[in-house]
């Protein structure tokens, strides 16, 4: 099996948590698309769907998935979503796809989130994979001396806008060993919309798609 046959497979796994008459929240990234397009052969079933960001909201409607809005849909019952790292603990990175703030805040208000990936994310410490900040434009320089002073090597994300119209500080050498206080601190400065930890609202599942077949952690 290859990653992407392995993410396909993460995402058909967490067709199960999928419930009749459920409003379903939906990540964002080639295994989100995976479920987007396994979600499309049970339609029928869900009441609809709140994406997080304008690329899936794009591939739900081209599948005749209802997409609602996040503000009139309540609390969602399910979110869906990948990874790029997870711990054990289910503390995760997100943001390679730069959707990280509208993730964040359909995760938050969703009872249960099921997190699918192939098992190259699996790992013990996160921060390998450069962390992605979203930064108001003014305050990039200053953002990213703080981030040098906690010891990471910010990069900005070229030729990249997010859909709030903000920009991307990917940060490299940062060797996340307590994710909730870390969260908390890049959360704190100024200029700062969204870190692409989530730890303080990890996912509740884990799914991983492996040569071996599918492992499930909660
Ligand atoms: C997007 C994300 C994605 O979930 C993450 O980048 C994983 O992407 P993929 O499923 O393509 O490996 O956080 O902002």
């Amino acid at each position: 099996m290859n990653q992407d046959e392995m993410k396909r497979a993460a995402a058909e796994a967490a067709l199960e948590y999928v419930e009749p008459g459920m409003i379903v929240g939906i990540g964002t990234g080639s295994t989100a698309n995976h479920f987007i397009d396994l979600l499309a052969t049970v339609k029928g079933k869900i009441d609809g769907t709140v994406a997080s960001s304008v690329a899936s909201e794009d591939r739900l409607k081209s599948h005749g998935i209802p997409v609602m809005d996040f503000n009139t849909a309540g609390e969602l019952s399910l979110y869906v979503d990948g990874a790029d790292e997870s711990t054990k603990f289910l503390h995760l990175i997100k943001g390679g796809g730069g959707a990280l703030t509208r993730e964040k805040i359909v995760a938050a208000g969703s009872e249960k989130f099921v997190c699918i990936a192939d098992d190259t994310k699996l790992v013990d410490v996160l921060g390998e994979f450069p962390l992605p900040i979203e930064v108001i434009p003014m305050a990039q320089s200053m953002v990213a001396r703080e981030i040098v002073k906690l010891g990471g090597t910010p990069e900005l994300r070229t030729g990249f806008t997010t859909d709030n119209g903000n920009i991307i500080l990917d940060v490299r050498n940062m060797e996340i060993l307590n994710p909730v206080e870390m969260e908390t601190t890049i959360n704190q400065i100024a200029g700062v919309v969204t870190v692409g930890i989530f730890a303080h609202r990890p996912a509740d599942v884990l799914i991983l798609g492996s040569e071996s077949g599918v492992k499930v952690l909660t």
